[in-house]
């Protein structure tokens, strides 16, 4: 179980303001800004170009590249380090060879960062973009993603976790089915990484691509890709600079790629902020995954049954529990979801956001292992003075 005194006074943000938007920015415990600044500040007093500087900053960081492998039980080789979801999505969707006419399936509950690599390479390459509807409960997708795939489908593309309304999908099964006709899979896992446990292997996935900045509380600017072992070759390096390339071979007319994912990745980074996203790997994992989900999961449905008992408020998040998360979208009648947040910022310090789903704007609330009881039943009783108010509006 988690102690969840002593992981609240780990993370200092909680203590100004009640935080549920972990899934637009994560606010990071104490010990991952720590360990950034004192990368950065090690730099700044050695200077970090001296004789040995950068490359103890460097190393720091490339332990990441294990934790994350650890994290998610596949191999260092199989995950490059990447500044976002979008830029793995983006070397993914770039670096398979498309031919005009080839397919990709997406849901219509893709963030836009889901859907505009394949809007790009539609106007670019010629590539058609399925999309697949979604409900509530994510019923039919199988079947419904089944009947999408035809000869010319190539991929399938898909948040692990919606943004929008937190619906898990099941992607183990996902997977099996894009398999059998031969179709790859790659798996938006913004939402995803830090509530539940991960085990890509037994998803069988092909790509996952993550970000630092939500649910693992790792800070922005950060994320990794993971791709399949035996399908690095598939995908083609895009960009490229200094990083990609085994030993000097940079230097001659015949680079060598690195063997591993490392190949994807280019340029100078900010070596201080992967430190802290090995950091906070580690800390999510003492915290324990499996605790994370027992936690979250109970105090999300209760959250839902509350939301769904105030008159004028429709719950917009899944309700079966294994499609569940700690994503809570609701929305209140005839009020649109960022005046919802915007009034619960002002009479709450409830920091929250507008969601788009299913045709309406509601409010999504967060719940993170961190979030008390408290804050929960607060924010209910905000809600229900909201929706009477509304009601009570004169029309
Ligand atoms: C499902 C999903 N995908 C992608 C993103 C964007 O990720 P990034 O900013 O790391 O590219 C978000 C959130 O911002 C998201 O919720």
């Amino acid at each position: 179980v988690i102690d969840l005194q002593a992981v609240r006074a780990e993370i200092p943000a909680l203590s100004s303001a009640t935080y549920l938007n972990t899934g637009g920015y994560a606010p990071s415990p104490r010990r991952v800004y720590e360990a950034a600044f004192e990368a950065h500040r090690f730099e700044m007093e050695h200077g970090p170009d001296t004789r040995g500087i950068r490359s103890s900053v460097e190393a720091r960081a490339e332990q990441t590249r294990g934790k994350l492998a650890e994290l998610f039980g596949v191999t260092e080789a199989e995950i490059a380090f990447t500044r976002a979801v979008s830029e793995g999505i983006d070397i993914v969707a770039w670096g398979l060879d498309w031919q005009p006419g080839d397919e990709v399936v997406v849901s219509d509950q893709e963030h836009p960062t889901g859907r505009l690599p394949w809007l790009n390479l539609r106007e670019r390459r010629g590539i058609d973009v399925k999309v697949v509807p979604l409900d509530r409960n994510g019923d039919g997708v199988l079947e419904a993603l089944d009947a999408a795939i035809t000869p010319r489908t190539r991929l399938l593309s898909l948040s692990h976790v919606t943004a929008e309304s937190g619906l898990r999908l099941p992607a183990a099964e996902i997977c099996q089915l894009a398999h059998k006709r031969d179709v790859r899979v790659l798996l938006d896992a913004a939402q995803a990484v830090g509530q539940f446990p991960i085990d890509l292997r037994a998803l069988d996935v092909d790509f996952y691509a993550t970000t630092g900045h939500k649910w693992l509380l790792g800070g922005a600017g950060i994320g990794a890709l993971y791709v399949k072992g035996e399908l690095l070759d598939e995908v083609k390096v895009s960009w490229t600079g200094a990083g990609a390339v085994e030993g000097a071979s940079g230097r001659s007319d015949v680079p060598r790629w690195h063997a591993g994912a490392k190949r994807f990745e280019f340029g100078s980074r900010l070596w201080p902020a992967y430190v802290g996203y090995g950091v906070a790997v580690d800390w999510i994992r003492e915290v324990g995954l499996e605790a994370i989900e027992a936690r979250v999961s109970p105090l999300a449905s209760s959250l839902k049954k509350e939301l769904a008992g105030i008159d004028g408020v429709t719950v917009l998040s899944p309700d079966a529990p294994e499609r569940s998360t700690g994503i809570v979208t609701f929305a209140i009648d005839g009020m649109p979801g960022d005046q919802v947040a915007t009034a619960l910022w002002e009479r709450a310090r409830t920091v929250c956001r507008a969601a788009r789903a299913f045709g309406q704007v509601g409010t999504r609330i967060s719940v993170a292992f961190f979030t008390s009881e408290d804050e929960l039943s607060r924010l209910v009783d905000e809600v229900r003075k909201l929706a009477r108010e509304r009601v009570s509006l004169p029309v």
